[in-house]
């Protein structure tokens, strides 16, 4: 699929990865509408200009993200894929150091966001892609969400996050499934640790352990590194139904 002339909707686009990614497909020619709660994301789309919108939209909610896909139809023309970056970070043990029990509400809080915010988008994205006219490959959209390598390596305190990024590994396969009669592709990204405001509350010591954990290179990525992924996902048919770890080769132990 071409990114030049397409049309993407940028969960999370405020920010940190989505921002990045927003910033890099409007630079290769795109259209991206940037679907965030953070208001920051009018700014970023003020300054992109004309090739980038902003509409306030929790994942979460039914009405925000069709309202989300309908401005990028209405005023772009089509919706020609998604990148899924939205979401947050839960910490909490399942025990406290008393030994009661962790609290089921910020658990269920962040599967809603992550999880079944990812499922909302796919389905309401994937309604309005599989009307799209077949480009010549056959190619109607693509969809990428984001994971976490939480998903595979959770750490103590994790179960909320790395439960919610497991379901999204977890829903790649089927989706890509299902969806591959209408030509959409679904991929998801499953980054290790990068440079974003997600992480800035880490200090710098834990910083620079996290780095020195990284086989090669030593540092955190770049927001630029994850949008360049993106768009090569975006532009290569035949990646479908997998989950792609970006992490400088870090297992977290
Ligand atoms: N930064 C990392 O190291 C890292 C590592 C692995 C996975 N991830 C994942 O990458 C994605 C992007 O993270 P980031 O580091 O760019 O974080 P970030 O905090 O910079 O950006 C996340 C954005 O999601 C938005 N958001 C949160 N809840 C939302 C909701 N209900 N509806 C709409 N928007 C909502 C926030 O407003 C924010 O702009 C997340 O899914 C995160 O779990 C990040």
């Amino acid at each position: 699929m071409q990114i030049a002339q397409g049309t993407f909707l940028v969960t999370g686009g405020a920010s940190g990865l989505g921002g990045a990614t927003s910033r890099h497909l409007v630079a290769q020619g795109a259209n991206v509408v940037i679907a965030d709660i953070n208001r920051e994301g009018q700014k970023l789309a003020a300054e992109l200009g004309e090739q980038a919108s902003f509409i306030c939209t929790d994942v979460t909610s039914e009405q925000d993200v069709r309202n989300a896909v309908n401005l990028a139809v209405e005023t772009y023309g089509r919706l020609d894929g998604v990148v899924h970056c939205a979401g947050i970070v839960v910490v909490q043990k399942v025990l406290d150091r008393e030994g009661n029990p962790g609290d089921l509400e910020q658990f269920a809080r962040g599967i809603k966001i992550n999880l079944v915010g990812t499922f909302n988008v796919n389905r309401l994205a994937a309604a309005a892609m599989a009307k799209n006219p077949a480009q010549d490959s056959g190619s109607k959209g693509v969809m990428i969400n984001v994971a976490s390598i939480a998903a595979f390596d959770g750490q103590v305190g994790q179960a909320s996050y790395s439960g919610s990024k497991a379901g999204v590994v977890g829903m790649t396969l089927p989706l890509a499934r299902e969806l591959s009669r209408h030509g959409i592709r679904v991929m998801t990204l499953a980054p290790g640790v990068f440079e974003t405001p997600m992480m800035s509350d880490i200090p710098d010591e834990a910083v620079q352990q996290l780095s020195a954990a990284v086989p090669f290179p030593k540092r955190l990525g770049k927001p630029d590194e994850f949008a360049r992924l993106c768009a090569h996902i975006i532009e290569n048919d035949y990646l479908n139904g997998e989950v792609i770890r970006l992490d400088g080769a870090i297992r977290m132990v």
